[in-house]
């Protein structure tokens, strides 16, 4: 099948300018004025529209098993649910349970993602530590594909990463080209002020901020970052919600270090009142960590964004039901926490970024796909609309608009934490590898066509990080 699309305005990281895209094979093929198609072509008129490279959600838990439940989005719901907004690859995590291989985790997580629609590759999570885990690092990267580990270091007794841990996985992704990063909350102190909360007979979702403040994430980050900085790795945050955790970075960045940050779309627009209210679906239903913060962190992150100190933009979507979040009704801690957001990050944040003049087009490409891809090492695959790369785009049509809600969503779990926002600036048509997926509002995703992505070690970063290291090798006093 090939797919020209006619008359829009390609809007890359580097610059927009007005061309014709022609998709063959699953590829970007002609970029030019005037293209011709031939007669087996779908033609798509993008007239007053922009030609973007199709979102990448570099923070997704689809079928996750987590605090004894299981996310409502499979790979299947989620990456089709993705494609209806734009985002045509997501980078989901690989969560090992303390003591279990990670090759075998591994393997069930490559499983379960054979029936997504769109495409996908993995972090993997380094919950513990022995030689086998060192091994299976190596595995990962040579043979599997996997470029970054995460670390949690918040949920203490289930999968935190102690400083030993940190240490020595840090280590081992740098010898091995891999970006380690890090969920950063200070789990002990987020336990201790969890029990704190219970004992004073606050249980409710309203809870929940209380025992994770900003400072429980900044100590977090702030850690991560010196380890990084001693042991001259890159590192990448997820999910950063609060100023202090932006200063962190941003203090790190201006004295040359390599720290990347990421920010969700419900981070940047939703603020910590929800959590305050009186019904419980709707408060449990923002039961996530890092929690939603005040306006004054939302107004600190978009600065960060908007001054290059934080580079993608996520959603960290992991849906559950009311049902599932009634697990913890009568005690905040057993709420599962996670929210959706696959299907609705780039319309968020093109309307409450490009259309207020927080980011140009362009910026906006950096922030959803274009930075993600550089970072993980899939440019100019991804990332980027040009000859050779991969046929993923979305026609975004910036008079569009929509009413985000539940009731219409394509992703499962009943339950949207954008209810009732009104966005401009919507996908018309998304394409993923070469095919028409979405197209005004009808989704065709198709189950299991989409691609494990292979992502290769050694960005151009750990070239920079190898010589400045070689510069800085101590050398013994001779006597
Ligand atoms: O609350 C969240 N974010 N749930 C998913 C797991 C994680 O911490 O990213
Ligand atoms: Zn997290
Ligand atoms: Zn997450
Ligand atoms: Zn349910």
């Amino acid at each position: 099948m090939s797919i020209l699309i006619r008359g829009g305005t390609i809007v890359n990281a580097d610059r927009e300018f007005r061309a014709d895209v022609l998709c063959e094979g699953g590829k970007i093929v002609a970029i030019g004025e005037n293209l011709q198609a031939a007669t087996a072509t779908e033609v798509i008129d993008a007239g007053g529209q922009y030609v973007m490279p199709g979102g990448i959600d570099p923070h997704t838990h689809m079928n996750l098993p987590f605090m004894g439940t299981v996310t409502a989005d499979d790979f299947y719901t989620g990456t089709a649910a993705g494609l209806a907004g734009g985002t045509t690859m997501i980078i989901d995590f690989v969560i090992p349970d303390p003591k279990q291989r990670l090759m075998e985790a591994y393997k069930t997580w490559r499983g379960w993602a054979e029936k997504a629609a769109g495409d996908y590759s993995f972090h993997v999570a380094v919950t513990w530590w022995d030689d086998s885990v060192h091994a299976d690092m190596g595995t990962l990267v040579r043979d599997y594909g996997v470029n970054s580990f995460k670390h949690f270091m918040a949920y203490k007794n289930a999968i935190m990463a102690d400083d030993e841990v940190l240490v020595k996985s840090f280590s081992r992704a740098l010898e091995l080209g891999a970006m380690p990063t890090v969920h950063a909350e200070n789990g002990e102190l987020v336990f201790q002020l969890q029990q704190a909360l219970l004992k004073k007979g606050i249980t409710g979702p309203e809870a929940h901020p209380l025992s994770r403040p900003p400072m429980v994430e900044a100590e977090a980050a702030n850690r991560a970052i010196s380890i990084a900085n001693v042991l001259n790795t890159p590192l990448y945050i997820v999910h950063v919600s609060c100023a202090e955790s932006l200063e962190a970075i941003t203090r790190a960045r201006s004295k040359g270090q390599r720290v990347f940050g990421e920010v969700l779309a419900g981070h940047l627009t939703i603020d910590e009142s929800v959590y305050r209210h009186p019904d419980f679906d709707f408060a449990s239903g923002h039961v996530m960590s890092p929690p939603f913060r005040s306006k004054e962190h939302q107004a600190a992150l978009w600065q960060g964004l908007q001054g290059g100190n934080l580079h993608t933009t996520a959603t960290d979507h992991c849906t559950f039901c009311a049902e599932q979040k009634g697990a913890g009704r009568n005690d905040f801690t057993k709420i599962p926490n996670g929210c959706g957001g696959v299907e609705d990050r780039m319309a968020v944040i093109w309307d409450a970024g490009v259309n207020t003049g927080k980011l140009t087009p362009s910026e906006f490409v950096k922030v959803t796909s274009a930075n993600a891809a550089q970072i993980f090492n899939i440019y100019p695959r991804k990332g980027t609309v040009a000859i050779g790369a991969d046929a993923d785009i979305v026609v975004w049509d910036p008079q569009g608009t929509r009413t985000i809600s539940a009731k219409t969503q394509f992703a499962k779990g009943g339950f949207n934490v954008f209810e009732g926002r009104t966005v401009k600036g919507i996908p018309s048509h998304t394409i993923s590898g070469g095919k028409l997926v979405f197209k005004q509002g009808n989704l065709m995703a198709v189950q299991g066509a989409g691609r494990h992505v292979d992502r290769p070690a050694f960005s151009p970063i750990f070239d920079a990080l190898g010589k400045s290291t070689k510069l800085a090798e101590p050398v013994a006093v001779n006597r």
